[in-house]
């Protein structure tokens, strides 16, 4: 019987192999999905405090989707990073965050791991996390991302809610979704929850997502 960390080594290499596997693909459908612009309209009407020393991490940002959304609100951080285990997701991310050249020379492509990020305690402004809890262990991902936020940044959270879509995202992605009260619970114990965002439902990523605005206490 292999032992617990046996079976998420296991678990993070097929993750891993699948997106790179389907990098082309899944970026394809994002683009035609809209989920840029509903996530930049989002992000446009936060109060984020991002200024020139601000460091950003899209964690699991795989084709950069979130990192484009980002971009498009106007953000200008000092430095931008997108982090994820698959490096052809990467590849695809690097070409198009690398596109504009004010951003590019800002922002980084870094292969990791969101449950074990390489940067120090309180070191990061904010997080972007959209569909990548689903492949971890709640509490430890929150845990995680609390860690190396600074106190009272936000962690822009977009799970999967529990609906149709979202149920079929889930067999082809092979994730697990995490029921909302749980992610509620869970985030509680690291973040205040200001807000839960739903897009409006002609957006279709209303379909399968909600976001969370929290804050590290
Ligand atoms: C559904 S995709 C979402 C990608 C992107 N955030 C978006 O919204 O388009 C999930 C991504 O999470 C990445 N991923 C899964 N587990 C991860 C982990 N433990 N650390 C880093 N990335 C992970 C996958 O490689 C994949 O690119």
């Amino acid at each position: 019987m292999p032992k617990n960390g046996t079976h998420i080594k296991a678990g993070k290499a097929k993750t891993q192999g699948l997106y790179d596997r389907i990098a082309d693909v899944q970026n394809l459908a994002m683009k035609l999905n809209g989920y840029r612009k509903s996530v930049a309209k989002y992000l446009r009407s936060l109060d984020l405090q991002i200024g020139p020393e601000s460091l950003v991490l899209d964690a699991g940002c795989g084709t950069g989707i979130v990192s484009l959304a980002f971009q498009d609100a106007a953000f200008d951080p000092k430095r931008a990073i997108a982090l994820d285990l698959s490096f052809k997701s990467l590849e695809v991310a690097r070409e198009q965050l690398h596109k504009r050249r004010k951003h590019a020379a800002k922002t980084d492509i870094v292969q990791g791991n969101i449950l074990h990020l390489p940067f120090a305690d309180e070191s990061l402004d904010l997080i972007l996390m959209c569909g990548v809890l689903e492949y971890t262990p709640l509490d430890t991902g929150l845990r995680e991302a609390a860690r190396v936020l600074k106190k009272g940044a936000p962690l822009v959270l977009l799970p999967v809610k529990p609906s149709l879509v979202g149920s079929v995202l889930e067999l082809l992605y092979k994730f697990k979704i995490h029921p909302l009260d749980n992610v509620r619970v869970a985030a509680a114990r690291y973040f205040s929850i200001v807000g839960n965002h739903e897009f409006p439902i002609t957006e279709p990523i209303a379909w399968s997502k909600t976001i969370f605005l929290l804050e590290k206490k």
